[in-house]
């Protein structure tokens, strides 16, 4: 089978394997990005056909979570905190040295797919602000040079 028939088969498959539950939007999209690493473009028509809603709802409901991706991630992620203890610690400049360096905005991943940079909203490391995270690893009191550091590894 073609590989996208293949997806379109297996789409088809999760969602009716989730059709019957109770609200079954949320897990069939959960169960999409488990299978994918992020939910295909096809996948929101077709769940929205089997749900019987707009494409419209279907996209305002994965909208409305930000879990959910329509991209695939790089294989590394670096998310760098947007919350208030490390705004004003600088992590507005970082944020924008970061896209200038990796060349991408949020949710970009660099070309080959090395990194995806992501926004959080607070890790737990105020205190060591402004603080970015590499793939759950928590690394605080990043500047520019550290960060040119992290994407280097990254192999981005
Ligand atoms: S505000 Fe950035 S880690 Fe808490």
């Amino acid at each position: 089978m073609a590989p996208q028939a293949a997806q379109h088969s297996r789409i088809a498959e999760i969602i009716a394997e989730h059709s019957a539950l109770e609200g079954p939007m949320l897990p069939i999209l959960h169960a999409v990005q488990a299978e994918y690493g992020h939910v295909p473009a096809e996948a929101l028509p077709m769940i929205a056909d089997a749900l019987n809603i707009s494409r419209a709802e279907a996209q305002g409901v994965m909208s409305f979570y930000h879990d959910f991706r329509d991209h695939p991630l790089g294989r590394h992620v670096l998310k760098i905190c947007r919350a208030e203890a490390c705004q004003a610690r600088g992590a507005g400049a970082l944020a924008e040295a970061a896209k200038a360096r990796l060349g991408v905005d949020w949710h970009g991943t660099t070309p080959g797919g090395a990194l995806t940079l992501e926004p959080v909203f607070c890790l737990g490391l105020c205190a060591c602000a402004p603080a970015v995270m590499l793939d759950g690893q928590v690394i605080g009191r990043v500047d520019a040079a550290r960060l040119d550091q992290i994407a280097t590894e990254a192999g981005a």
